[in-house]
């Protein structure tokens, strides 16, 4: 039986991962900062799919939830085979309207974190000869989108070359990349989504399908969905002046502060 450490298990995409992979029969290392709901999605995937599911909780916004999920990590009696990084949350309002504390709690979350904790599960791995990260990005990762897009994108940057690196170790590292899904990160991040039009919202468990598949396939960037596919198509001809002012507002009205 192989094991999967899912940060940011308990909603949205990460609960997709934690589903899926528990229905595949693979055991689970859980990790966010509720312990009580890890605790109940844990007892939940154990009692209907049989598989034991650890509780780690951890806070990345901080040094010491890094160093515990690391230490998980490159525990060697218990190794992880497959790592999904996949915690992360955007800050409410545009560039200079953020305190400059969360600003750098996101860079935190999703870079430092997911540095640290690439790194510590693919030393394990390549000297296993086998083992499996994907880093959940965003497609904003391609467009100017604020500071979320920026991080965003250094986590495409940093898997894919780091994939390179690794390349031929038996270790494979991935970069997801999806349009909206309906999770709980627009309401925690108070943003609208009555602008965000109908057919731009993905499906989460549908997304994790085809993000494995991805990875099986050996693929280091996955954008899981034919309609995005087309859109980061148009994305890639299209001079980033013009695509500035549309693709930054899209998707990022901000309720009251
Ligand atoms: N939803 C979208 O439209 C969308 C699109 C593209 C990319 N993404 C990316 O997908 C990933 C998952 O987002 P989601 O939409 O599933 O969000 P979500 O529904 O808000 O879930 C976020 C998860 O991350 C955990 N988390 C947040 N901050 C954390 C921290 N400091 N330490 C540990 N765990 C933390 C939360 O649990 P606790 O609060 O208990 O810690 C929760 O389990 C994120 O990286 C996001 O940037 C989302």
């Amino acid at each position: 039986m192989t094991t999967a450490l899912i940060t940011g298990s308990t909603a949205g995409i990460g609960a997709a991962f934690a589903r899926r992979l528990a229905a595949d029969g693979h055991n689970l290392v859980l990790v966010a900062r509720d312990t009580k709901r890890l605790r109940e999605q844990a007892t939940e995937l154990h009692d209907r799919h049989g598989i034991e599911a650890e509780v780690l909780t951890a806070d990345l916004a901080t040094d010491d939830g890094i160093a515990a999920v690391e230490q998980r990590l490159r525990d060697p009696k218990a190794p992880v085979d497959l790592l999904v990084n996949n915690a992360g949350f955007g800050n409410k309002g545009h560039y200079l309207e953020v305190p400059m504390a969360d600003e750098l709690k996101m860079l935190k979350v999703h870079c430092e974190a997911v540095l640290r904790l690439t790194s510590a599960a693919t030393s394990v791995m390549r000297e296993r000869g086998r083992g499996g990260v994907i880093n959940v990005a965003s497609v904003a990762a391609f467009v100017p989108r604020g500071t979320y897009g920026a991080s965003k994108a250094w986590v495409v940057q940093f898997t894919q070359g780091a994939a390179k690196d690794l390349a031929g170790s038996g270790v494979r590292l991935m970069a997801l990349c999806p349009g909206f899904v309906r999770t709980e990160f627009h309401q925690r991040a108070g943003m609208g989504t009555d602008n965000i039009p109908k057919w731009m919202w993905l499906d989460a468990d549908n997304l994790v399908t085809a993000a494995l598949s991805d990875l099986a396939r050996g693929k280091s960037l996955s954008i899981p969905d034919p309609r995005y596919k087309a859109l980061m198509g148009v994305v890639k001809v299209t001079p980033r002046a013009l695509l500035g002012g549309l693709t930054s507002r899209t998707g990022r009205k901000y309720g009251p502060r």
